[in-house]
Formats: C-alpha cells, sequence, structure tokens
C-alpha cells in the first residue's frame, strides 16, 4: 500500500484583499456543480452537521448550498453543538460587531473540540475572504480545522475530506472571484419561501464596504437557469422567490452577448405562476425606467422596494461613491411612487460615516421625512479594513454616532407607526407562515411587502394565504382578525 501525502501548498490558499479589488476582463465560466467523488460521498453517513450563519440572505442561501452539499455527503443536520461532528460558522464580514460575535462564538466552542477531536471545525462566509481574519485564527485559534472562502463552497467535499485526514488546518480562499456554479445542491430551509440567486458580486466599491472584496466581481447567472429554478421552485408549491444579488440592478451587464437586464428578467419572472416575487437588494444607481414600469404591472411582483440610501447629503454620498446625489434619489423615489401608488419602500443608512456633521446628518433626517419609508435599517459606520474610507480621519465622537443612531431611530419609528396606522381597518393578503414567536394561540405571516403580521386563526391556515384586516397597527408589526381565506377553498 502506498502511503498518501497530503500537498499541503495546494490546499493552503491565503486570501489576499488587494488581490480581491482587481476586476479581471475574462470571462467568468457557467460550471456545472462536479457530483460528490465517490470516496466522500458516504463519508458523513450517520454523522450529524451544524451551521451557525451570521449575516445577509446571501449567507443564509449559501448556508442552504452548504447544507444540501453535506447531506449529500450523508450528513444530517443538527441543532445541538455537543452531538454536532461538523460545525460550521459561515461569517459576515459587514461590520466590525458582526466580526466579534464570530470570534467569541470560536473560542465558545473551543472546550467541544477538546472534548471530541474528531469534530470538525470550519470558519466560511465573508469573514474568511480576509486576510487579518486568516491569520488571527491561524494565531490563535488552532483548534479550527477549516477556513474555505465564498468562491470555495462548491469545493466542500474535497476540502472536508482534506480536514478529516490533515493534522493541520485546511485554508482554501480563492481571491479572484470564482465561476458560476450552476446546480448546486440545496437543503432549503423553509418549505414556502425560497432564495434564488440571480448574481454574485458587487462592482460598486463604495468606499465603506467590504462586500467587493469578499465577495468578487459581478457575475450573472443565465436567465435560462434563473427561470428553470423559479419554474421548479413553482411547481413544487413554493409561495414566495426573492431573487438575490448584491446589487441585483446590475443583473445582466456582464452578459455582453445579450441584452438582457433585470427588468427582463423580472418581466420573464411575471410570467412565472409563482405566488410572490420579492428581490434584494437594489442600488439606487442601476435602477432603470423599464424595471419600474416592469414592476408596475404587480401581480406576483411585490409593491415592495428596498432601496438603500445610505445618506441624505450629497456630500456624504459622494464620499461613499455612491454615485447619486440626494435629487437623483428623490427623483427615483417620487418615479416609483408615481409608477406603483401603493409602494412600500424601505431603506439602510449609516451614520457617522468619516467627517459627517450635524447639518449633513440632519440632511439625512429629513431625507427619511421626505422619503417617508416604511421602515428602516440604520447602522453606526463601521471601518472595514482595506475600505478607502478605513483610512480617512474620522473625528466624531462614538457618543455623537450613538446619539445620532438613536436620534434617526425615533423619527422612523415614529413614520413606521404612521404608515402601518394607514392600514388600520384595510384587508391585507398574509402568507401564513406559522405560530407567532410570543404567543403559539396566534398566527403570524406577511403581506406582500413583508410587514408581520398577527391573528387568531385555524392553524390549517399555515403555509396558505389568509385575508386578515388589520386591527391593531403597532410600530414594527400588524395585529388583525381573519376575514376569510378565498386561497385556501380553491386548493
Ligand atoms: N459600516 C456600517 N454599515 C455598513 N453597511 C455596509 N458597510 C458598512 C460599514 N462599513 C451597511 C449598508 C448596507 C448594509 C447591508 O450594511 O447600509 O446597505
Ligand atoms: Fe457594498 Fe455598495 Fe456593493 Fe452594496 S452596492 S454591496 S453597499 S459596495
Amino acid at each position: 500500500m502506498t502511503k498518501r501525502t497530503i500537498d499541503y501548498a495546494k490546499y493552503f490558499t491565503a486570501p489576499n484583499l488587494k488581490k480581491a479589488r482587481k476586476r479581471y476582463k475574462e470571462d467568468i465560466e457557467i460550471l456545472d456543480f462536479e457530483q460528490i467523488p465517490e470516496d466522500v460521498r458516504h463519508i458523513g453517513v450517520g454523522k450529524k452537521y451544524l451551521i451557525k450563519t451570521y449575516g445577509c440572505q446571501m449567507n443564509e442561501h449559501d448556508t442552504e448550498t452548504i447544507a444540501g452539499i453535506l447531506e449529500q455527503m450523508g450528513y444530517a443536520a443538527t441543532d445541538d453543538e455537543k452531538s454536532a461532528d461538523v460545525i460550521l460558522f459561515n461569517t459576515c464580514a459587514i461590520r466590525e460587531n458582526a466580526e466579534d460575535k464570530v470570534f467569541g462564538e470560536i473560542g465558545r466552542i473551543k472546550p467541544l473540540k477538546i472534548e471530541n477531536p474528531d469534530l470538525i471545525l470550519g470558519v466560511c462566509g465573508c469573514m474568511s475572504q480576509e486576510e487579518s481574519v486568516v491569520n488571527r485564527i491561524l494565531q490563535k485559534h488552532q483548534h479550527v480545522d477549516l477556513i474555505f472562502g465564498t468562491h470555495n463552497i462548491h469545493r466542500l467535499p474535497h476540502l472536508l475530506k482534506e480536514a478529516l485526514f490533515a493534522k493541520e488546518m485546511v485554508v482554501e480562499v480563492w481571491s479572484k472571484e470564482g465561476d458560476v456554479v450552476e446546480n448546486m445542491p440545496k437543503a432549503r430551509a423553509n418549505r414556502l419561501k425560497a432564495w434564488v440567486n440571480i448574481m454574485y458580486g458587487c462592482d460598486k466599491f463604495c468606499t465603506y464596504c467590504i462586500v467587493p472584496y469578499t465577495r468578487g466581481k459581478e457575475r450573472s447567472r443565465l436567465p435560462q437557469d434563473v427561470l428553470a429554478e423559479v419554474r421548479d421552485l413553482a411547481r413544487l408549491g413554493y409561495k414566495e422567490v426573492t431573487l438575490l444579488g448584491q446589487n441585483v440592478n446590475a443583473y445582466g451587464k456582464d452578459l455582453t452577448d445579450i441584452d438582457y437586464r433585470f427588468g427582463h428578467l423580472m418581466d420573464d419572472i411575471a410570467k412565472i405562476a409563482v405566488p410572490r416575487v420579492r428581490f434584494t437588494t437594489s442600488h439606487p444607481r442601476d435602477f432603470d425606467d423599464h424595471l419600474i414600469e416592469v414592476l408596475a404591472q404587480g401581480g406576483n411582483l411585490v409593491e415592495h422596494i428596498h432601496l438603500p440610501a445610505q445618506s441624505g447629503n450629497s456630500l456624504m454620498l459622494k464620499r461613499m461613491a455612491r454615485k447619486y446625489t440626494r435629487d437623483d434619489y428623490m427623483r427615483l423615489v417620487e418615479k416609483i411612487k408615481k409608477a406603483i401608488p401603493n409602494v412600500v419602500l424601505t431603506t439602510d443608512i449609516i451614520v457617522g460615516f468619516p467627517g459627517e456633521t450635524d447639518e449633513q446628518f440632519a440632511d439625512t433626517l429629513s431625507l427619511m421625512r421626505e422619503v417617508a419609508y416604511d421602515s428602516a435599517f440604520t447602522f453606526i459606520y463601521s471601518p472595514r479594513e482595506g475600505t478607502p474610507a478605513a483610512k480617512w480621519e474620522d473625528t466624531t465622537p462614538p457618543e455623537v454616532k450613538k446619539e445620532r443612531l438613536l436620534q434617526l431611530n425615533e423619527i422612523q419609528d415614529a413614520i413606521s407607526l404612521r404608515k402601518n396606522e394607514q392600514l388600520r381597518g384595510e384587508v391585507v393578503e398574509v402568507l401564513v407562515e406559522g405560530e407567532s414567536k410570543k404567543n403559539a394561540d396566534v398566527l403570524s405571516g406577511r403581506t406582500r411587502s413583508n410587514k408581520l403580521v398577527n391573528f387568531r386563526g385555524s392553524k390549517t391556515l399555515i403555509g396558505q394565504f389568509a385575508e386578515v384586516r388589520i386591527t391593531e397597527p403597532k410600530t414594527y408589526t400588524l395585529g388583525g382578525t381573519l376575514v376569510c381565506d378565498a386561497q385556501r377553498e380553491a386548493l
């Protein structure tokens, strides 16, 4: 028998943010997921896995892919850390506190590894694309067995095998974006709502954002592949599909041999019999008139648009490299509101960006009032190593930033409540998702505009659409009473 040696150099591929910044001209290849090799296909039989996911929907969906691969290798899911044979942290790098949480967890889990040396502990997702993170794990968290990047998910069967047999940490992180890999297995977490990637990466390079480095250049999936996936989901009875991309409005820009953009894709998806279709996330810069026109048809294209503004001040927007002014943004909002009168707009806002003055922050407050978003995700700026803004002077004291955030949230809460009050007495369509987290006697679901509605009704409604009259509008949720459930009769 010949002794097999592992070529560590081959498997130790460290990340490099500078390399990740480069945008190469060559075409992206569309590859098919290579079937799980025979020698690892049953490696997980009788074993369990646990994936802890941090961050955005893109990560949640990546977790479904990772879970799908592990299940094809025989692993079964568990919620119990103690009985897991593989624990993976699918991480987020967008703000420092997200990273701190993961490092806390990696440390906390160390005794498990001492108790069970066969446990495989892995780190993947956006943090693994950062060299500072990988170096820190190599130096201080030697109990980690495996680190793999966002472009290396399809390589998991091989990497897991290496980690099982290697004596050293296996690191494989490609900095240059990978190809588009189709037909990866997926263990979807929800049987009503499904995520569908339409594109990967981001080329916008907002000066505060790490995503273009951790997720690589913009790569669109081919329309026929996206449409086939949505059709399959419709056939399987999914009620809602969310199209995912870091900047969905750039969809198709890289498909140079066809003139097919996000508006075309939405137009084609509107013809598929899936009851609700949403998308996230939009960039105002690429939001074109054709898309607005298509969305205005309604039907299964829901009237909710998440349109991150980040700031209401044009100078701040310029320094953030958002490539639009406050006026451009407002013009777009007006255009959308005119075409889709019942549209629900939500946004992301950053406060305390380097150099933001009180006056500039006041412009953000006035933008919030002027647009009157239904809700907003608000963040204090967090410097990300490797991004341009991280090097800029930032003299605003942390207390001032916290105060700005409080003020912003207070104003948004008042607007949200006012908006929800407008729904009092209205009947809305709710996709009933399950029992309310707080009270098992109450059902909970979402409107087309993604608002959470709680109401009393039979558990048989779970998984169906119900009509609910809003009787108790609150800031973050709506209380209501069941009117009828016409859709259920029809089924
Ligand atoms: N600091 C704070 N918030 C950030 N976001 C992105 N990068 C940062 C950062 N460095 C926010 C933006 C984005 C959302 C997903 O996260 O508002 O839209
Ligand atoms: Fe980050 Fe800007 Fe790309 Fe959004 S559009 S992922 S904020 S760089």
